[in-house]
């Protein structure tokens, strides 16, 4: 195998990539990382310092300042997280600034599994394997309002499905790296498949492209 053997996951929210991108890298026993909280991590100091999320010059600071050691989603899930992350990640020279520091992790060895939204078509177009994890929006919905409702949490499902299909929207209609499957990723369509069943089916593509390389 040569190295550094380079998992893509890519996917729209609430797919279950993270859950599955862990599930992955631990299997394997290689390093993750969650592109996604990078850019909640911008969101979240532009936030926390009451600084604009319209202002492509400070975000892009807080972008080339951004950290990847100690990224916790438990400290980023929330949802004015995610949606500032999403209105942020719009501008291009936060993603120059995020892309960079996403591609230098992927030179980590012995490999690497990152999810995100344009590992395969941006970050990494070279990864020996892509994934495109999805389902549809109604099952994200539904996955997303079951875990908050499980967390004790309080949620009406339709203002759920509205804020998933919102941010499909903005992630696939901004003009820099929209939300896509790369042309040669694997399309995994969750939404009939419990997580077990999805893992499986993505380390049977995976031990393909393993045993190619
Ligand atoms: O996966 P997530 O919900 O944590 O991502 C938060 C936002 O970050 C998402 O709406 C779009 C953006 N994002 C991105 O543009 N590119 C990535 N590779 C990862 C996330």
């Amino acid at each position: 195998m040569t190295s550094p053997f380079i998992i893509a996951i890519d996917g729209p929210a609430a797919a279950g990539k993270g859950t599955l991108s862990r599930l992955i890298a631990e299997h394997y026993g290689f390093h993750h990382l969650d592109t996604g909280l990078t850019y909640r991590a911008v969101a979240k100091a532009l936030l926390d310092a009451g600084l604009p999320l319209d202002d492509e010059t400070v975000a892009e600071k807080m972008a080339i300042e951004m950290e990847l050691a100690g990224l916790d989603r438990s400290v980023l899930a929330q949802h004015h997280i995610g949606e500032a992350a999403s209105k942020i990640a719009v501008m291009p020279a936060v993603r120059r600034a995020l892309v960079a520091a996403q591609r230098k992790f992927a030179t980590k060895k012995p490999g690497t599994v990152l999810d995100g939204r344009d590992i395969g078509t941006v970050v990494c177009p070279d990864a020996t394997i892509k994934l495109y994890v999805t389902a549809s929006p109604e099952v994200r919905a539904r996955r997303r309002y079951d875990e908050i409702v499980g967390g004790g949490g309080a949620a009406v499902f339709d203002e759920v499905f509205s804020d998933v299909k919102k941010r499909d929207e903005r992630d696939m209609g901004r003009a820099d790296s929209p939300l896509k499957p790369a042309d040669d990723a694997h399309l995994l369509d969750t939404s009939e498949m419990s997580i077990d069943a999805a893992f499986r089916a993505a380390c049977d593509l995976i031990d393909v492209a393993l045993k190619k390389d």
